[in-house]
């Protein structure tokens, strides 16, 4: 940060920006007011500034609007104190208008960054929300991208979107790359205590990103571009899909083998160094790590190279629900059943233990493997009540411990940390565990693990 001297101590020599960061006269947009948008966006209430949150989702806004909270990690108590029916200090203000980009001194953009069809990033999202910051551009504002994307997007995408208005970045405006690392559902480590990357197109955008952020994060770590911000995350994403279909892999092998991969993994999780843990699961799931390491080999396909690692860790992630059913079929087999006609409950269908995600969820795979092969399907999920996704439609069906004998087979798809495990090994027939969650406990079910 740039310093002047003044009489004989040294004071911060205040940017118009800065000055109305600390003053908390910057007035703040976020774009986009999911899992990753809506807790910044009450973060930055919280210490102070005025934001409006802006969604294209008529539903969210309206249920920010009424004091409501849809992101588990956001207490409703937290939306109740800083919700305001307009603009103003130390509020946040949920609109599907763009206008307020105008008035904006800073704007996060936290959109969708999906896959298409073809496995090729979908940037049709920030396309847009850029579009919309880009035809209100002024002096002054400052635009950070929180989006995980392919490294070069800030600088490819939206630098020469922003510049064709005429404003020179780094003159005129400020613009910037941050990725996001929340964990939904991660207690421990949230917004404030999670170190956050920041990459400035220069390093007066760096300096003006970091002066914001500053004020709701305990530690920034600054790079020296927004490429390497961007290829940051997709190695922190592409490190853990990686390693998750290494150790997908290993579980498979000791199957083959005739050993307990859980006992394999906790016995070598004892070295002190030099070993990571992961545990083997159905698959992948969630927004970000079954889809970001694809933005980085698809880039890398444009530049000739093929990124091996990443499509070799797809395949074995994409293949466990396949290996999960033939799991499920092997072990009804054992009781002379056929899938066809065999009662079988999914317990857990969201993509990770105690979240209501239910994107790429490898449980929706599974559920569809199932029925295609004419299994009579449930699922409880505490946290899913109803699934309409993917041509599947379900509700939750309560947790009753004694009807539990009445499936062939009890699936533990997702280990949510509120299901009575003890009351599964006792009174289902058989179960299926992906998580290793009966471990340890003993009952009248016959548990294979995955
Ligand atoms: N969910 C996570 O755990 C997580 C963690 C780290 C990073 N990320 C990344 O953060 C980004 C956002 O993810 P998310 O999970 O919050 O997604 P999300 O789908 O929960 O939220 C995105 C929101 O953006 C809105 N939106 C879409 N287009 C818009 C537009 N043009 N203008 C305004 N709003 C628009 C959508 O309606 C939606 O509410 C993605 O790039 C994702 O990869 C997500």
């Amino acid at each position: 940060m740039s310093k002047a001297l003044s009489g004989s101590i040294l004071v911060p020599l205040m940017t118009p920006f800065a000055d109305r960061v600390a003053t908390r006269q910057a007035r703040i947009c976020v774009v986009g007011l999911g899992y990753v948008g809506l807790p910044l966006a009450v973060e930055f209430a919280d210490a102070g500034f005025s934001v409006v949150g802006i969604d294209v989702d008529q539903g969210k806004v309206a249920e920010l609007r009424e004091g409501r909270s849809y992101v588990p990690d956001v207490p409703v108590e937290r939306i109740r104190a800083l919700i305001s029916p307009e603009p103003a200090a130390g509020r946040l203000f949920g609109t599907c208008a763009f206008d307020a980009l105008g008035e904006a001194d800073a704007v996060s953009i936290c959109v969708p960054t999906p896959l298409n069809k073809e496995k090729s990033p979908d940037v049709s999202y920030i396309l847009a929300a850029a579009g919309e910051v880009a035809s209100r551009l002024h002096r002054g504002q400052v635009v950070v991208l929180e989006s995980t994307t392919y490294p070069g997007t800030t600088r490819e995408l939206l630098l020469p979107l922003f510049e064709r208005t005429g404003l020179r970045v780094g003159e005129d405006f400020h613009l910037a790359f941050s990725p996001e690392r929340v964990d939904p559902g991660n207690a421990s480590y949230g917004i404030r205590n999670t170190p956050k990357v920041l990459g400035g197109v220069t390093a007066g955008c760096l300096e003006a990103a970091s002066a914001l952020y500053a004020t709701v994060i305990e530690r920034l770590v600054p790079v020296s571009s927004t490429g390497t911000a961007e290829m940051v995350k997709l190695l922190e994403n592409t490190f853990r899909a990686v390693n998750i279909g290494l150790v997908n892999e290993v579980a498979i092998m000791c199957d083959r083998l005739g050993l307990d991969v859980w006992e394999v993994i906790d016995a070598a999780s004892t070295k002190p160094y030099g070993f990571m843990t992961f545990y083997p699961g159905p698959g992948l799931g969630g927004h970000c790590i079954p889809v970001d390491p694809h933005y980085l080999s698809w880039k890398l396909k444009l530049l000739n190279y093929n990124a091996r690692f990443i499509e070799l860790a797809g395949e074995v992630n994409a293949s466990m629900p396949e290996y999960v059913v033939e799991k499920i079929t092997l072990a009804l087999n054992e009781d002379r059943k056929p899938v066809r006609g065999s009662r079988v409950l999914l317990l857990g269908v969201a993509y990770k233990r105690d979240v209501n995600d239910v994107r790429e969820s490898p449980a929706l795979d599974v559920y569809k493997l199932l029925a295609d092969r004419g299994a009579e399907l449930a699922y409880h999920d505490p946290w899913v009540p109803e699934l309409r996704v993917e041509g599947i439609e379900a509700d939750s069906v309560p947790f009753a411990a004694e009807e539990l004998g009445a499936f062939d087979c009890v699936v533990i798809v997702t280990d949510h940390g509120v299901v009575d495990y003890a009351a599964v090994a006792a009174h289902a027939r058989l179960v299926v565990d992906c998580r290793n969650a009966t471990r340890g406990l003993a009952g009248g079910a016959r548990i294979v693990r995955l």
